[in-house]
């Protein structure tokens, strides 16, 4: 097996010199002539799976690239990785924890062994205490202190314990319970609790605090401020009735004064940005139910099997990765586009953002040696056809090479048996679609004119991935693509893209400015910048 610890570099093996020596023709490749050459080739650069329908052809590569990129993967050992992540072992070195988000999904019957116990069954209690809770609020029967049901969840978290529930709440509204209201607060800027909190009656207001590890200070502190307007409002013993907690630190939610019995467990093994399957999912479980909740859960285990069983080649995630790594790597692209036709889906491109850049954003190896070759991209994207109207013109004209990902629906979501109204989301969406496909037209095969400034080049590589519809089943399918896909990448390139040590250094100074900024008389001693700055703000803020 290729290993870093070892002193392998990636970068150094055959398939990585014959990968440098195919990308010299990148740019005299050109998509038209691709096509042209081979009638087929729609059908046979087009993977199915899981729900989704994923079209490649549209990029800038042959079949000899493409065998050389799994030939790359087979030499990183992707599968061996891959393996060693479904059973259990300690893939996250540098904290020493076992990388098992798929376990959260895996079936009541089967099992996943971690330090000689099976986690499967704990897995399922915690998803039924979770579908018990639920039950109680959605159907009214869990009420608050004064004797009201719950009408309105305010979702507190940040990363991974955040933008997972509310991009998957966002994304399944039309399969939730629509007289109860969810709202999500994470920045620790005090207008995002004070504007959440707009409107709300304490009777009727339930707090999901979420933090995996109970002890980021943006949380507990906007946590702790909602306890404060809770109890202004019905006194402190409310707060048994208005708050849950979910973590995997049972010790500090009791030191926050939740009452452990209404505390939602999950494990170390399960990072931030990996968790939206485990009762970080919680709201989003109380929005579209258990049922739509465990829909949403075999969504990501289809996915699973199928990265788990497809051979590299027709392996959706691994051919996506393998593409990313192509034009990262070979094909000089500093970003992905990542362009959901679907307004749901507004806050994918940010959900992926974490996903992909805390995970893969590293630039030191296993074996801690500085990488000498790219990693992560920069994610970014937005809902289209807002884009088609901001951004896309850099992306049919510009000087940058964007691989961009366009995800799309057959049928919309929100169906409803008002003929009328039916007709309307019909044309609606059709004209969408319509967007979709003329898009990525477009941006592979250009169109020539004599005025420069009015000529489109093409050959800008779009991957096309449509399912039927968004439903829990496929939502949760797509997030766990591009799980996989991010996993990948990270084998390839060796680094451990489950850790994330980069944002530390920054929390660490923001405690000691905090203090500086609170205390006027503690002498600065930063850097002349950073001194200039904290003065001006220390003598203005007040
Ligand atoms: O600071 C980054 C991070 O650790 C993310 O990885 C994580 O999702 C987020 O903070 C929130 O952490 P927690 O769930 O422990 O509050």
């Amino acid at each position: 097996m290729a290993s870093q610890q070892n002193g392998f570099s990636i970068d150094k093996s055959s398939e990585w010199a014959e990968l440098s020596r195919l990308s010299s023709a990148i740019d005299e490749t050109s998509i038209r002539a691709l096509f042209e050459a081979d009638p087929d080739r729609a059908a046979a650069m087009a993977i199915e799976a899981a729900g989704f329908y994923v079209d490649y052809s549209k990029h800038l590569v042959t079949g000899e690239v493409l065998d050389q990129l799994v030939a790359l993967a087979d030499r990183a050992d992707v599968v061996g990785q891959r393996e060693a992540m479904f059973d259990g072992a300690v893939l996250n070195t540098t904290e020493g924890r076992q990388v098992l988000h798929t376990a959260l999904r895996r079936p009541a019957a089967e099992a996943v062994i971690v330090d000689g116990e099976d986690v499967v069954p704990e897995v399922h209690r915690v998803l039924d205490q979770m579908a018990v809770f639920a039950h109680q609020v959605r159907s009214g029967s869990w009420l608050g202190s004064t004797g009201k049901p719950i009408t309105s969840i305010v979702n507190i978290g940040i990363g991974g314990s955040d933008l997972g529930p509310a991009m998957a709440y966002h994304a399944l509204r039309p399969f939730s319970q629509r007289n109860l209201e969810f709202r999500f607060v994470s920045n620790i800027d005090p207008t995002a609790l004070s504007e959440a909190l707009i409107g709300l009656d304490p009777e009727t207001t339930m707090f999901i605090v979420v933090s995996k590890t109970f002890g980021t200070v943006e949380t507990l502190t906007n946590a702790a401020t909602a306890r404060a307007w809770l109890a202004a409002a019905l006194g402190q013993p409310a707060v048994a009735k208005h708050f849950v907690a979910v973590s995997t630190n049972k010790q500090r939610v009791a030191e926050f004064g939740i009452d452990t019995d209404n505390m939602f467990g999950f494990w170390d093994w399960v990072g931030g940005r990996y968790s939206v399957g485990s009762a970080v999912g919680l709201s989003l479980m109380l929005a579209i139910g258990n049922d739509g909740f465990r829909d949403f859960l075999a969504g990501m285990h289809d996915m699973d099997q199928h990265f788990r069983t497809a051979p590299l080649a027709q392996n959706l995630p691994v051919v996506l990765g393998l593409l990313s790594i192509w034009y990262t790597n070979f094909g000089n692209a500093q970003t992905h586009a990542v362009l959901p036709y679907s307004d749901h889906l507004a806050r994918f491109p940010a959900y992926l953002q974490q996903l992909d850049m805390e995970s893969n954003g590293k630039g030191v190896d296993k074996g801690g040696r500085t990488v000498s070759y790219a990693t992560g991209p920069v994610v970014w994207g937005e809902p289209a056809t807002n884009g088609q109207h901001a951004f896309y013109q850099l992306i049919h004209q510009g000087t940058h090479r964007i691989p961009a990902d366009f995800i799309g629906f057959m049928r919309p979501t929100g169906e409803t048996s008002d003929p009328l109204w039916s007709h309307h989301l019909r044309n609606h969406h059709d004209l969408l679609m319509a967007n979709f496909f003329a898009q990525t037209e477009a941006l592979a095969f250009g169109q020539s004119h004599d005025d420069p400034q009015r000529q489109f080049t093409g050959d800008r590589p779009t991957t096309t991935i449509l399912a039927d519809q968004l439903t829990p089943r496929t939502l949760g399918a797509l997030i766990a693509l591009y799980e996989h896909k991010v996993f990948t990448m990270g084998a390839i390139w060796g680094i451990n893209s489950f850790d994330q040590f980069g944002v530390e250094l920054g929390k660490v100074l923001a405690t000691a400015i905090g203090q500086e900024i609170t205390d006027a008389d503690r002498p600065l001693a930063h850097d002349q910048s950073t001194n200039v700055l904290l003065d001006r703000y220390r003598n203005q803020r007040l």
